[in-house]
């Protein structure tokens, strides 16, 4: 059987990471397995750069091919923004909360079809012999002017995927999973692993 590791800690990443690879012929290790790793800054300028720089550090470590994702949204209002400074969009002491506010007030007035936005993830892999590889997925939608539901993170409870009415936070996760640019981007890891490891 072989092993990987998923370049994560948190627990919901590595539970979807899990379950959307259930029934291959590998085995899943992840950070948790190998607590001595520094953190690594996530400086790169896309989320494949970011992906890459942490599949490659933690293989570096561990010598096991690794997985890291990286993902955030995508406001085209904001000309893209907040992209890979997602998670601190709202300076250095960011939270959920504070960014969404944050998101809210720069869009403040505009009508909906000027509040569209996509979330994206790059999933890449990395060992010496493929060298890198990176799998994207993205969810288009628009971010609605108050937040609604109480599933999920990030910016969830502001965005409303294509063809549906409810948000991120409103849909159960099972929901999320499918339509997400995570579940996307693991979908194509999948097909291609189903080569790799048969
Ligand atoms: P990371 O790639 O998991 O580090 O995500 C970076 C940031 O993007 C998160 O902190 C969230 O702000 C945002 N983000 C990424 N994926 C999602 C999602 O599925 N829902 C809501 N926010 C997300």
């Amino acid at each position: 059987m072989k092993q990987f590791v998923i370049a994560s800690k948190n627990e919901g990443k590595i539970k979807e990471i899990k379950n959307a690879l259930h029934g291959l012929n590998l085995e899943l290790l992840s950070l948790a397995d190998f607590p001595d790793i520094p953190d690594i800054e996530e400086d790169g300028r896309t989320f494949e750069e970011n992906a890459i720089k942490k599949a490659k550090t933690v293989f570096e470590h561990t010598k096991i091919t690794t997985f890291a994702d990286d993902s955030g949204l995508e406001v085209e209002h904001l000309r893209n923004a907040p992209g890979v400074y997602s998670k601190r969009f709202s300076g250095d002491n960011s939270t959920d909360e504070l960014n969404n506010e944050k998101l809210l007030k720069e869009l403040e007035g505009l009508d909906i079809d000027e509040r569209r936005a996509r979330f994206r993830c790059v999933i890449s892999i990395y060992n010496p012999f493929i060298n890198e590889l990176s799998f994207e997925g993205k969810c288009e939608g628009y971010i609605i002017d108050e937040p609604k539901g109480t599933n999920g993170f990030g910016y969830d409870p502001l965005f409303v995927p294509e063809g549906y009415h409810k948000t991120f936070a409103e849909l159960d996760l099972v929901t999320k999973n499918k339509i997400s640019h995570r579940g996307r981007a693991l979908a194509h890891l999948r097909t291609y692993l189903e080569k790799y490891v048969s």
